[in-house]
């Protein structure tokens, strides 16, 4: 059966487990920047989107959300352990951030993997009408483009990785690096968060394959693949109207009095996850306390960290190490009533989110390597009145967009608290002019510059792009000229 002309395929879909007796299926709006980059942008669109539904065994029968077809591709208990657990997230996840975590490898891994990527190739060439539009996203699924291309040569097929893409020095140690390569230039147009990344791989595909390559063109099998960068974005409009309703500010009000009223408040929001920094942060944390630049009557920290990819042995072991260290803290420099830090797991919201963010005077994003990182996006979007410092990760791909943000080194623990504290202490017209420039950047380059870009660089200029980003449609004329002209001179392909 044929029938969508554009076609997201991502390891995860976006809607939530249970499904009301009526029939009726949320949103799901997962923590993730690929779920939250997705979202506003489908959810009005006729669309398909192909991917897991989260648990293992037959696939539920999915209803329509928002007008995007849900097409959920089976896992057994096998499938998930060794392919997504196992080769995406503790081989590939590791190895494109740094290798922060050893990756590991073994070969019944690989096996699950390609079994995996095939199942979506397959289940993918059933949907998709002549000539769609199949946007392939991330690691999970690098093999996809090119087993797509084998069943459907008709298909214009787009990859994105949201996730770092390594130097050659670290991808060599893959030992199926090859096929992984090949896979991704099954598609027609690669696409990455930063122009590093893309020399990268045209620097692989060229040492590996043997294959001509430049960090936009790459030729295969008569064939040319762009390549390029795109850097993802939020719906900042959305952020910043929800960030401004009255109740939100409100519950911000209500959260800082239920905090004690302190003078400052430092946030983080994080996924709990090894490359976001976290034990890090709560080292340099501990000791500004310990040497008393921080005192816990007038700072508080608030860090959320949702758990994430609970069976990996990595992410179990990094949950058991941040809590204790939490419980350190909180006993060694708490009050009763008065914790040194405030420690969250649960997901929230985008309301709740919102008036976390509207709350936080510092917010702390401070991994060790991320690909985007919009977390940092969403807490400046939400910054309405122009105030609140964003104590930002060089190693995270926002840093490159956001220089106006207080930059740190996470790995440099002096470094680390001197920018916690330039950021507690900035003065406030300081702190005002780069929260206004940065407000101002992602006010243009946006979720919907990203897509157009991207789309368009994809040759496909037509109604499909039109009616993705119709929400500019709203725009006065002026303003929607810059900002195609800034989502094309950003594509690199
Ligand atoms: P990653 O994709 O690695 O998780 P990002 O910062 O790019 O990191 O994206 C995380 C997304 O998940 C953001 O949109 C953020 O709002 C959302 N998120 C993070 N923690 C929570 C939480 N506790 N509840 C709800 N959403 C969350
Ligand atoms: C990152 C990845 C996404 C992933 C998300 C949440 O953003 O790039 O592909 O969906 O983390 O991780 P999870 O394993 O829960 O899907």
């Amino acid at each position: 059966m044929r029938d969508s002309s554009l076609v997201v395929v991502a390891n995860r879909l976006p809607i939530d487990d249970s499904i009301a007796p009526d029939g009726a299926c949320e949103w799901r709006r997962s923590p993730g920047g690929l779920v939250s980059a997705l979202h506003p942008l489908l959810r009005h669109t006729p669309a398909t989107w192909v991917g897991w539904a989260g648990s293992v065994g037959p696939v539920p029968t999915l209803p329509d959300v928002d007008g995007v077809r849900m097409r959920p591709v089976p896992l057994t208990p096998e499938d998930l352990r060794d392919s997504y657990e196992g080769f995406a997230n503790a081989t590939l996840w590791p190895l494109y951030h740094d290798a922060v975590e050893q990756p590991q490898h073994h070969r019944r891994w690989w096996e699950a993997y390609q079994r995996v990527n095939r199942r979506f190739a397959e289940t993918v060439a059933e949907v998709a009408e002549p000539g769609a539009v199949v946007w392939v996203q991330d690691y999970h699924l690098h093999l996809v483009p090119a087993l797509l291309r084998e069943l459907r040569p008709d298909l214009r097929i787009g990859f994105f990785l949201h996730v770092p893409f390594p130097p050659p020095e670290l991808f060599m140690q893959l030992p199926r690096r090859a096929e992984l390569l090949r896979g991704m230039l099954g598609a027609d147009l690669v696409g990455f968060q930063r122009a590093q990344a893309a020399h990268n791989f045209a620097q692989l595909v060229a040492k590996v394959l043997d294959l001509p390559a430049t960090d936009r063109r790459i030729g295969i099998d008569g064939r040319v693949v762009r390549i390029g960068a795109f850097p993802v974005s939020i719906d900042t409009a959305e952020m910043a109207a929800l960030a401004a309703r009255p109740d939100v500010a409100a519950r911000a009000s209500r959260l800082r009095q239920d905090l004690g009223r302190p003078e400052h408040v430092i946030l983080s929001v994080d996924r709990m996850d090894y490359t976001k920094g976290i034990e890090q942060r709560l080292k340099a944390y501990r000791e500004l306390l310990v040497s008393g630049h921080v005192k816990v009557r007038d700072t508080v920290l608030v860090q959320v960290a949702v758990p994430s990819r609970e069976r990996v042995g990595q992410y179990q072991e990094l949950r058991e190490r941040v809590e204790r260290e939490v419980g350190r803290i909180n006993g060694e420099f708490g009050r009763v009533g008065e914790p040194a830090i405030h420690y969250l797991t649960q997901p929230f919201d985008r309301a709740e989110l919102a008036a976390l963010y509207r709350v936080a005077d510092v917010m702390a994003v401070t991994p060790l390597r991320d690909g985007m990182n919009l977390v940092a996006k969403e807490y400046v979007a939400a910054r309405v009145d122009d105030t609140g410092a964003l104590l930002l990760s060089e190693f995270a791909g926002a840093a490159a967009e956001l220089p106006q943000a207080y930059l740190v080194n996470p790995h440099d623990l002096e470094g680390l608290k001197e920018g916690l504290l330039a950021a507690l202490h900035a003065a406030p017209t300081d702190v005002r002019e780069r929260m206004r420039a940065m407000r101002a950047h992602l006010h243009e380059h946006d979720i919907r510059a990203w897509v157009r870009a991207y789309l368009n660089a994809l040759d496909r200029t037509d109604v499909l792009v039109d009616r993705l980003t119709s929400a500019d449609a709203s725009a006065p004329p002026a303003q929607r000229d810059r900002s195609a002209a800034a989502a094309e001179g950003r594509t690199g392909a």
